[in-house]
């Protein structure tokens, strides 16, 4: 009677996992104050200009002349071509407002976009990789089996990237339907050239494969030639998928917006995905929550923006305090240059666990075992650069001082 696929999904998730150890420790070491760089969750508060336009917002809520119900399931034209014109247009690239999809967040995005194929698909993954994209597809039957050894499933194809490939997967020897590709990537802080992100819409145009385009780091961008959205690439409205958020740009994890973009000429098997996804979203998604859509066009304005490029700031300046003081320290470290992610490598062949119990239990910090993302994140470690400026600071002081 249930859904079987469900039980075939390993263990507990990577951070409750996490969680229950910080929880002993703590209740072991009473005194001991925690600094947690672990899970990738923002920690500056709702900027002033998009804390207005959600206060107006909620008033207009409160008048029957302005009051709103059921939002469009496919997002407010206010919103959709605010985000046509500025994230799109701005950049070159030729999207619409039409093929904008508003959403609750890009971890339902990502999480649902699957079931607009088949069932029969096989999918390609980076690996290491954002959960989500395999958990999902597993849930729908297609991963095939989990070797639980190797940390892999039967059916997915896995794009290995390590420090050995500077964390640029290559393009696989089996034949995938579906491409995932998160850039900035979450969890190796790293990305692609330009150069490198037309070769793989080339790549899925000559083997019709479908790239799913997870680009919620985007706004950690800081050098030329990376590119912001993958429509700056030739061909990519033939064969792209975009997943956005508003989580990591404006602090909205626990506000909640995102949206997808599929571009109209989009088709698989003559059939548009762009329709394949308004009448998934029309039937099963309701729509986002009107004051929540006005606070996304307010991270728009000339305000918010200056608003949330501060906060991004003041992020990417943990980034490059971990960065600099590990790398002073001899650690390997990669990332945190165009993403809010530290990747380092672990120090003497420890594995991710055991270099995450000794910095728990000697220094009291807390970060994500690489191997949680995939078998290559082995002996890998993530720190965020979400903390407080004061938190990394103790952070990195302790990681430096202590003979882990
Ligand atoms: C790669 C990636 N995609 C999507 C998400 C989820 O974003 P949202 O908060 O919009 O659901 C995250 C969150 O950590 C992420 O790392």
């Amino acid at each position: 009677m249930i859904n079987t696929n469900y039980q075939k999904l390993p263990g507990s998730y990577l951070f409750s996992t996490i969680a229950k150890k910080v929880k002993e420790y703590q209740e072991k070491h009473p005194e001991k104050e925690i600094v947690r760089l672990g899970i990738g969750d923002v920690t500056q508060p709702i900027a002033p200009t998009i804390l207005t336009a959600m206060h107006h917002a909620v008033d207009e809520m409160g008048k029957a002349e302005t009051f709103r119900g059921y939002a469009p399931d496919l997002g407010y034209d206010f919103l959709r071509e605010t985000i046509a014109k500025q994230d799109y247009k701005a950049r070159g690239c030729e999207i619409e407002a039409d093929e904008i999809f508003i959403s609750d967040g890009a971890k339902s995005d990502s999480g649902n976009i699957q079931e607009i194929f088949a069932e029969t698909i096989r999918i390609a993954v980076c690996d290491p990789v954002y959960p989500v994209y395999v958990d999902s597809n597993v849930m729908a039957g297609r991963c095939g089996t989990y070797d639980e050894k190797r940390g892999m499933w039967s059916d997915v194809i896995y794009m290995p990237c390590t420090r050995e490939n500077s964390f640029i997967p290559a393009f696989p020897q089996e034949t995938p339907d579906v491409i995932y590709l998160c850039l900035p990537n979450n969890p190796t802080g790293t990305t692609v050239p330009k150069t490198v992100l037309q070769d793989w819409v080339d790549y899925a145009n000559k083997q019709g494969a479908v790239i799913i385009y997870d680009a919620a780091y985007e706004a950690y961008i800081t050098e030329s030639g990376v590119a912001h959205s993958i429509y700056e690439c030739e061909g990519a409205r033939e064969c792209a998928i975009e997943i956005r958020s508003f989580s990591k740009n404006a602090g909205f994890t626990g506000v909640r917006l995102g949206f997808t973009v599929i571009p109209k000429e989009l088709k698989r098997d003559g059939v548009s995905l762009h329709g394949l996804w308004a009448r998934r979203h029309g039937t099963k998604f309701n729509g986002a929550p009107y004051i929540i859509q006005r606070a996304g066009e307010a991270v728009y304005t000339v305000d918010g923006q200056r608003e949330i490029k501060e906060q991004i700031a003041y992020y990417m300046r943990n980034a490059a305090t971990i960065k600099e003081g590990l790398s002073d320290a001899g650690y390997e470290v990669f990332g945190g240059v165009n993403a809010p992610y530290i990747w380092l490598k672990t120090p003497d062949q420890m594995t991710s666990w055991e270099f995450f119990d000794r910095l728990l239990e000697k220094a009291a910090v807390v970060g994500t075992p690489g191997s949680g993302f995939g078998p290559s994140g082995e002996g890998y470690f993530r720190l965020t650069a979400f903390g407080s400026y004061e938190n990394t600071l103790k952070a990195l002081e302790r990681i430096r001082t202590t003979n882990l």
